[in-house]
């Protein structure tokens, strides 16, 4: 077999985790049902901003990487890494309806000796109850003919200071034997492999990982709040606090917390913890404060424009992403405040460099350009998304008004009014 991999789901977690193996000498088969993807990276098109359309071209013409549809392909492979979405369903449950599919399909081709590793994120026992069941359905017995693993993905995407590979990696197996494959592999790859005792705990730190900065996230914005309130600056209260060299690490405010995982996560927490008749509140009230935060962030945009509501204003949103230097808006909080502005009565307009085009409320809005025209044009400003490369300046120096949720205009001037959430002006 050789040291070939396959990764099922070539999104922000599958693709970037195909080119640490690709980097490392593996070649890898690359399992994804979307056409649009397929096509793309077999031309040698990357669609995240953290990987080169160069790197993986070479990768395509070297036949080192192949992406295919075809659940066959994996039959030649030592080891499949599943990195499917596991979202959540209109109810706000756990919607793992990807990895049941992806379970269902691997099971039909099934290889002896082969090791499966779940990374998705997902509630404890979902490997082991979820999965294992599914793959069992090919009649090898775990352990003995398969090897079935659990390993959370860390990955910060637009992140540089910390890579895949000097990011500790949680692993964990159903059977010691499971454990010991995937220690195996993955200590081939990553400089760290921090083996626990059972998928459950594996599951469980990833759910306390993201739980954590959820709920600090929220506590920070309930803060910020509270500093618009007392007219104090809530950054600068921050940055004297963080000098405490122990017990103190610095979160910060925001338009709300989105992305595919730590809105997402603490909600399959909550799910587990109401199957045993138990609830977290800190999770319950995270979410209340979270999904508040456009709400507020219009309401202190009429508050400091001396308006009660925004008809017949122009608004320019600048960053749509859930943060900065990427181009991922799931569970973004700029789409929820520009539905807000939209029913407020609105004119919208927004800018992204990294995202071209978006959809609210059913409607289709393409990114304007940053420039002195468009910018002295709005009534106000928002910086929703901080990106490296917003023209800062330009900005401040062509706009009327500009609220800013992100401080990216501490200590800057020009001729625009500037509003910084969590400073009471
Ligand atoms: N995005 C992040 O920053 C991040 C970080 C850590 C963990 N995670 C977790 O990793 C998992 C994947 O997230 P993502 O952001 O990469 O999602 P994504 O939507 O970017 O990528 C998932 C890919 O899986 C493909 N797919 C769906 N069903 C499939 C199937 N049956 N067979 C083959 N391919 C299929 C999709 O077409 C898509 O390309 C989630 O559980 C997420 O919570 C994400």
């Amino acid at each position: 077999m050789g040291h070939k991999v396959g990764i099922i789901g070539l999104g922000y977690v599958g693709l970037p985790l195909a080119f640490t193996f690709l980097q490392r000498g593996y070649s890898v088969i690359g399992v994804d049902l979307d056409e649009s993807k397929i096509r793309a990276l077999s031309n040698g098109q990357s669609y995240l901003p953290d990987i080169s359309d160069e790197t993986l071209f070479s990768y395509v013409v070297q036949k080192q990487l192949i992406v295919t549809a075809d659940y066959a392909s994996l039959s030649e492979v030592e080891a499949v890494i599943i990195c499917v979405p596991t979202p959540l369903t209109p109810l706000h449950t756990p919607d793992l309806s990807y990895l049941v599919q992806v379970g269902s399909a691997l099971s039909k081709h099934l290889k002896q000796d082969q090791l499966i590793v779940l990374e998705s994120s997902t509630y404890p026992g979902t490997t082991r109850e979820v999965l294992q069941p599914l793959l069992e359905k090919s009649g090898l017995k775990i352990g003995i003919d398969y090897y079935l693993a659990y390993s959370p993905e860390r990955i910060d995407p637009g992140r540089s200071d910390y890579t895949l590979e000097t990011i500790p990696k949680i692993i964990s197996g159903i059977t010691n034997r499971c454990a010991d494959k995937v220690f195996g592999l993955y200590s081939t790859v990553f400089a760290e492999v921090v083996l626990v005792s059972s998928p459950e705990a594996a599951e469980m730190a990833k759910l306390l990982e993201n739980s954590y900065r959820f709920v600090n996230i929220s506590f920070i914005n309930e803060f910020a709040m509270l500093c618009d309130k007392m007219k104090i600056d809530v950054w600068e209260v921050i940055d004297a606090a963080k000098t405490k060299p122990y017990g103190f690490k610095a979160f910060y405010p925001g338009p709300g917390i989105g992305g595919h995982c730590i809105p997402v996560d603490p909600l399959y927490l909550q799910w587990s913890a109401n199957l045993l008749g138990s609830n977290s509140k800190f999770i319950d009230y995270a979410h209340s404060i979270n999904i508040s935060m456009p709400n507020y962030i219009v309401g202190r945009i009429k508050a400091s424009m001396g308006v009660s509501a925004l008809v017949g204003m122009t608004i320019l949103v600048i960053g749509v992403s859930y943060k900065r230097n990427i181009n991922d808006t799931r569970e973004s909080s700029a789409l929820s405040l520009m539905k807000i502005v939209i029913q407020e009565g609105a004119h919208l307009s927004y800018s992204d460099p990294l995202v071209p085009e978006v959809t609210v409320n059913g409607e289709t809005l393409m990114s304007l350009e940053l420039n002195e025209q468009n910018l002295s044009e709005a009534d106000c400003v928002v910086i929703v998304t901080d990106h490296s490369e917003l023209p800062i300046q330009l900005i401040l120096d062509h706009s009327k008004l500009v609220y800013d949720t992100r401080n990216i205009t501490h200590g800057l001037s020009g001729k625009a009014r500037i509003i910084r959430l969590g400073t009471g002006i």
